[in-house]
């Protein structure tokens, strides 16, 4: 066990720097956080109160998980000052256009009860929707930014070619891509993408939704270093220098799950699980969402 999990206070969790879309100099995303896609409004207020108690200090929710109001209401109870936490939240697909991004992003600040967001994303980039027009939802986040109410805008799900597009259009690059990121899909492409443009790689379904944890691979891997699965697959994640967000409900999974700086993997270990790799998408593919 990690002993600083045992008393209050943070995580030792390093920071990564935005270096784009902020509003603040020298702005850090803690690079562990807790994901709430699939928790409920009531199930948001208590898992996010255990992940503050054990030292999370960065959540991850969305306009369309429908649970910002139950970890608004966690933020709230937790007595934590406002700057030790980092919270982002996604505009959600029917909200693109320009009227309803500002209205939603509205509502977000009111279910979450905050003056000021640190992060907000555009869920998925509906290139196919048609109405739909990446540059205008992405001029958008930029007159949110603008407003000083979140301290950094960025997107998700976006492939090389929404990058780019939204980039040349606006001049304005994300500070952050989250994506679909896990050791049987790498994404090698869009890593060396965002390391040339300086964007920010953040995981989501980190453990590929648990089916990584089921790997024989993984699971000797270990038990030679006695600690779990998911374990290992974090701290693959946190050695790329990637943003990482594993989702539980369950308090020993959380404390576990945050329990990942005891150990390293070394460069044999990182090289069995990057050859892992299969290519295989858990959630939808980017192409595929539509409005
Ligand atoms: N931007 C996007 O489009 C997008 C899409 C998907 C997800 N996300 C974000 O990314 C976060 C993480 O992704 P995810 O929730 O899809 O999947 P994930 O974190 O890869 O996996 C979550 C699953 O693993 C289980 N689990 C977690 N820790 C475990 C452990 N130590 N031992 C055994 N099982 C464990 C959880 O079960 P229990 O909860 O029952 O413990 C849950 O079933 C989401 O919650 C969300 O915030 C974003």
């Amino acid at each position: 066990m990690n002993a600083a999990l045992d008393t209050p206070g943070p995580l030792p969790a390093p920071a990564i720097a935005l270096r784009h879309a902020t509003g603040v100099e020298g702005l850090t995303i803690p690079q562990l956080g807790l994901g709430t896609y699939k928790v409920s409004d009531d199930d948001a207020h208590r898992t996010v109160s255990q992940a503050l108690e054990i030292g999370y200090r960065h959540i991850d929710t969305a306009q369309m998980y429908g649970n910002e109001a139950g970890v608004g209401r966690a933020l709230a109870a937790s007595g934590l000052p406002r700057d030790d936490l980092f919270i982002t939240s996604k505009l959600n697909n029917p909200n693109h256009r320009r009227a309803d991004a500002m209205r939603s992003f509205d509502e977000t600040m009111d279910r979450l009860g905050l003056d000021v967001l640190d992060l907000f994303l555009v869920h998925w980039p509906l290139a196919a929707s048609e109405g739909i027009d990446l540059v205008e939802t992405w001029e958008t986040m930029g007159e949110i930014l603008s407003t000083g109410r979140v301290r950094a805008v960025g997107v998700s799900n976006h492939r090389p070619w929404h990058l780019r597009r939204i980039i040349e259009a606006t001049g304005l690059t994300p500070a952050v891509n989250q994506i679909e990121l896990h050791p049987y899909l790498r994404q090698d492409e869009l890593r060396a993408l965002h390391a040339e443009l300086g964007v920010v790689t953040e995981s989501w379904s980190p453990l590929g939704r648990s089916r990584l944890l089921h790997d024989p691979d993984l699971a000797r891997l270990a038990a030679e270093l006695g600690v779990t699965p998911a374990q290992v697959v974090i701290r693959w994640h946190l050695q790329h220098g990637i943003v990482v967000i594993p989702k539980s409900v369950h308090v020993e999974r959380m404390r576990a799950n945050a329990d990942v700086f005891s150990f390293t993997l070394d460069a044999q270990a990182m090289g069995a699980i990057d050859a892992l790799d299969r290519g295989l998408r858990t959630g939808s593919h980017p192409d595929e969402v539509q409005l």
